[in-house]
């Protein structure tokens, strides 16, 4: 783990920096090598791909962003006098757009306010950091550039004792049912009893709206999930041509959830060079790049209980279409109180 400090207010923690192997791409290889084939969502994210994620927000069929950022307008004081002043470490905080309506509200306590973002996308991760710390004069930064599984049993000791995680975006929609518990166990064991844990999550809702938020009229969606394979030529020495693939992205009513694939447009062999890995597509086979879990909140919030992060508080838009849920971390049965 390597830490640099820039300047006073800013410190870095690069979790892949010293340990290369763990980026060896044998998530890569293990999905490539699957039938149907698999990429992992996280190669979407190098700079252009955080670039096109921030044009989705924006877009007029991409309903969640300015529905959790409304969410969070009308609810950040409640938010506030429920934690009182806490740290706040928001994983997978990209441009940290709607957390600017956090951390306005949070600096008007008086205690010293303490950011640390976490992303695997590192350039977004610093410009957005450095605009934060011109935005709040008396903010207080530590980014950490890695995956979640990596920051969360790496966070950094606490300087206020009292810490709120967040997830927004519905981020953990991007997530199997596994992958969910797996990370919800980890966050439940990166808090201390009594500490929160803010999630947003993107719910169920009509089938036109949803296909539409993930095929937009102007194509940015399509760039996005073509870009992972810009991403991995760039990174692994590949040799994926782009116009042999066409996005395809349709909403799966049994498992709720949106599913992304890239659809190989002829029959085709592709390297990876620095994998030392090669692969055929026939014509129409599909590479499942993404899912998108439109949750329903009464389960959500049982499976948030049995990972002992007690819903304190749910918020929604009137439409119910996105949920905020503030959750409180609890002493666990094997007696983790003090
Ligand atoms: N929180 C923001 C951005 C969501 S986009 C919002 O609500 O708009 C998802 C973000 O998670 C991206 O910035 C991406 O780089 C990051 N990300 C994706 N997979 C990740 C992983 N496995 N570990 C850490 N960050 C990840
Ligand atoms: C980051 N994540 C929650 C987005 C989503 O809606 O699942 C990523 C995305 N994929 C296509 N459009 C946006």
């Amino acid at each position: 783990m390597k830490t640099q400090v820039d300047e006073a207010r800013l410190r870095w923690i690069a979790l892949d920096a010293d340990l290369p192997q763990i980026d060896c791409g044998s998530d890569i290889i293990d999905g490539l090598r699957q039938n149907p084939k698999t990429l992992p969502a996280r190669y979407f994210y190098d700079d252009r791909g955080s670039e096109l994620f921030e044009q989705i927000t924006d877009l007029p069929e991409y309903y969640p962003t300015r529905t959790e950022q409304a969410i969070l307008d009308t609810y950040v004081s409640e938010i506030v006098e429920l934690t009182r002043a806490c740290e706040l470490v928001e994983l997978g905080s990209g441009s940290s757009r709607k957390t600017h309506t956090l951390l306005t509200a949070y600096s008007q306590l008086d205690d010293p306010l303490h950011y640390y973002p976490i992303d695997v996308s590192a350039g977004i991760l610093r410009t957005t950091a450095l605009q934060l710390l011109t935005d709040y004069p008396e903010l207080n930064i530590c980014g950490v550039a890695g995956t979640y599984e990596r920051a969360l049993a790496n966070l950094p000791p606490r300087i206020i004792q009292n810490r709120m995680l967040m997830f927004l975006g519905s981020t953990m929609g991007n997530m199997d049912d596994r992958a969910c518990d797996l990370f919800l166990t980890q966050v439940q064991q990166a808090l201390q009893p009594g500490e929160f844990f803010l999630l947003g999550v993107d719910l169920q809702k009509p089938i036109d709206v949803l296909e539409a938020a993930y095929n937009d009229a102007q194509g940015i969606t399509a760039a996005f999930n073509l870009n992972m394979l810009q991403h991995l030529n760039d990174r692994f020495e590949g040799n994926f041509n782009l116009d042999n693939f066409a996005h395809y992205a349709f909403f799966n009513p049994v498992a709720s959830q949106i599913e992304m694939h890239l659809k190989s447009l002829t029959a085709q062999t592709v390297k990876l060079k620095d994998l030392d890995l090669e692969i055929s597509l026939e014509s129409g086979e599909t590479i499942h790049t993404e899912i998108s879990r439109k949750f329903h909140l009464p389960t959500l919030s049982d499976t948030l209980t049995n990972h002992a992060l007690q819903p304190l508080k749910i918020w929604t838009d009137p439409q119910s279409w996105f949920g905020l849920i503030l959750c409180q971390r609890q002493c666990l049965l094997s007696g983790d109180c003090p």
